[in-house]
């Protein structure tokens, strides 16, 4: 059982937990949240989500197999229902077996979407809204890393980006990111930190872009970065550049090129994430081959972070008494964090005494 008082996670909220493809023929089993998960689909192919613990003798149900819809215990033959109801066993009677915990799971806008708190309160209304998913005019492209940090650490990452600068030197980092300043305000639940930067060259990235998009990229570009974080741990950043002069984030579409980068970040436990990430651009939208070419670009950039991330844990693992700074750059995560940190305790004072 889950010690979820204690834990730095907002249960009440929607999660990716995998792509699609992941759950095939075979059962998944993740950790969510500190939750052992099995996913795998019924009959009518939809996407279900149980503990992974089997009632008879507490074997992981992701070790068994798929068959007709029906989860079957790779131990001893126990078969599950998508309600977390046995239905039968062989040689043995079923009524009496206790249910195992069922988690609300939805599949939708190219993700499985899983909720770890109370599933009265589950609601699709509250799945982000991805205006690009099932936009023909826009392509995405994505994978899939895990990774050995505190979630709120990829978080920090990605509402800070001057961090390119340094670890991104030779794809998307260039001096005049840290040599501008960031600004960060706060809308409700969410923080917006965005970076402006005009009149400068364009890094490879957004050369390679450009050249897609028909533009010349051997002229100075205007440059933004729109980082916006919304519960629980998805980062979504506006990011483009527009040919110097005109207009900038606002320029005429012939004059730009856009995307945004998509973070879903999924905290597994409390030293380790499942971090999906992904870029949707609305230019070229048809072109396979450039979306392949921008996901393997964007898996480097991304693997680029990883280690860095991981060894930053391992220090603050060992040494968990040492005060961070907080400097202007860092606006971004401090504020996700308070919002973090503000909806934990809301649902831990909800939450009955005994758990
Ligand atoms: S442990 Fe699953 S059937 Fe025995
Ligand atoms: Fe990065």
């Amino acid at each position: 059982m889950s010690n979820a008082a204690s834990t730095p996670f907002v249960r009440n909220a929607w999660y990716v937990a995998a792509t699609p493809g992941e759950i095939d023929d075979k059962p998944l089993g993740r950790t969510i949240c500190g939750e052992r998960i099995v996913f795998y689909r019924g009959d009518d192919g939809r996407v279900a989500a149980l503990e992974d613990f089997c009632p008879h003798r507490g074997a992981p149900l992701s070790l068994g197999r798929v068959v007709e819809g029906k989860l079957v215990c790779g131990y001893h033959g126990l078969e599950m229902g998508c309600d977390g109801k046995t239905i039968a066993m062989p040689g043995q009677r079923v009524r009496g077996f206790p249910a195992i915990r069922s988690f609300p799971v939805i599949e939708k806008h190219g993700f499985v979407w899983v909720w770890t708190g109370d599933p009265a309160q589950a609601s699709e209304d509250e799945l982000p809204h991805l205006h690009w998913a099932d936009d023909p005019e826009w392509a995405y492209g994505g994978g899939l890393y895990h990774v050995k940090a505190d979630y709120r650490l990829m978080i920090d990452n990605l509402m800070d980006l001057t961090h390119e600068t340094y670890v991104h030197a030779t794809s998307i980092g260039q001096p005049e990111i840290d040599e501008t300043p960031c600004k960060t305000t706060v809308e409700g639940d969410s923080a917006v930190t965005s970076r402006f930067m005009n009149d400068i060259p364009a890094p490879p990235f957004w050369r390679m872009a450009m050249r897609a998009h028909g533009l010349p990229d051997d002229q100075k570009v205007d440059r933004w970065q729109i980082c916006r974080y919304t519960p629980p741990s998805h980062v979504m950043i506006e990011v483009g550049v527009a040919l110097a002069g005109h207009g900038g984030y606002e320029a005429p579409k012939d004059k730009k090129v856009y995307s945004i980068v998509v973070d879903f970040i999924t905290p597994e436990t409390e030293t380790s994430m499942w971090y999906f990430w992904g870029m949707a651009r609305n230019f070229r939208a048809q072109d396979k081959a450039l979306t392949a070419q921008i996901r393997e670009g964007q898996g480097k950039i991304f693997a680029e972070d990883l280690e860095m991330l991981e060894r930053q844990q391992a220090n603050l693992t060992r040494w968990p008494e040492r005060r961070l700074l907080m400097l202007n750059i860092d606006a971004g995560g401090v504020q996700a964090r308070k919002v973090i940190d503000k909806l934990v305790a809301t649902e831990q004072a909800a939450q009955p005494a005994a758990a």
